[in-house]
């Protein structure tokens, strides 16, 4: 009968459907940004890129600029600048490609400069990373979208693209 072979040809669909869908979000959910590179979270000095002097803002030329970023609760650790004071905030000139690092040593935070392309989840035991250009002038807020404890809320600081 025909109803038989449409209704295995549906089901048989839908199977095909179902698993695409399961490794679709089993590759790009599990660790969106991650890109497969693995950190120890206990020690992520470990990767130069998240050595205390690489922190923050690097320029590699004209346009091309790198940023590493240590999250923890309830902080982005910026790295310091030449008077040894924690930087607080990140200044890019518009146009820049910037490459965003980012890791944890605790738990699950989030990375979200608020109004641009730059969202990423940052999962311990795995490096975040993205490059983004800045295309819009302006004081954007970059902040902590993944739950992370009591003071999840004051987990934010500002990047200037000027
Ligand atoms: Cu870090 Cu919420």
């Amino acid at each position: 009968k025909l109803e038989k072979w449409w209704l295995i040809l549906g089901v048989s669909a839908l199977i095909i459907f179902l698993i695409v869908l399961g490794f679709g979000a089993f590759y790009m959910g599990t660790h969106p940004q991650s890109h497969g590179l693995t950190i120890d979270p206990n020690n992520v000095e470990a990767n130069e890129a998240f050595q205390q002097e690489n922190l923050g803002l690097t320029k590699v030329d004209e346009d091309h600029y790198i940023v590493n970023v240590v999250a923890s609760a309830f902080n982005y650790d910026l790295g310091v600048d030449e008077d040894g004071n924690s930087v607080s905030h990140i200044k890019i000139p518009k146009g820049a490609s910037v490459l965003f690092q980012v890791v944890t040593t605790d738990v699950i935070h989030g990375f979200n400069i608020a109004g641009t392309n730059v969202n990423m989840m940052v999962e311990p035991g795995y490096v975040s990373s993205m490059e983004v250009q800045m295309n819009n002038v302006g004081e954007f807020t970059l902040l902590c979208n993944e739950y992370c404890g009591v003071g999840h809320h004051m987990m934010f600081t500002t990047v200037e693209v000027y």
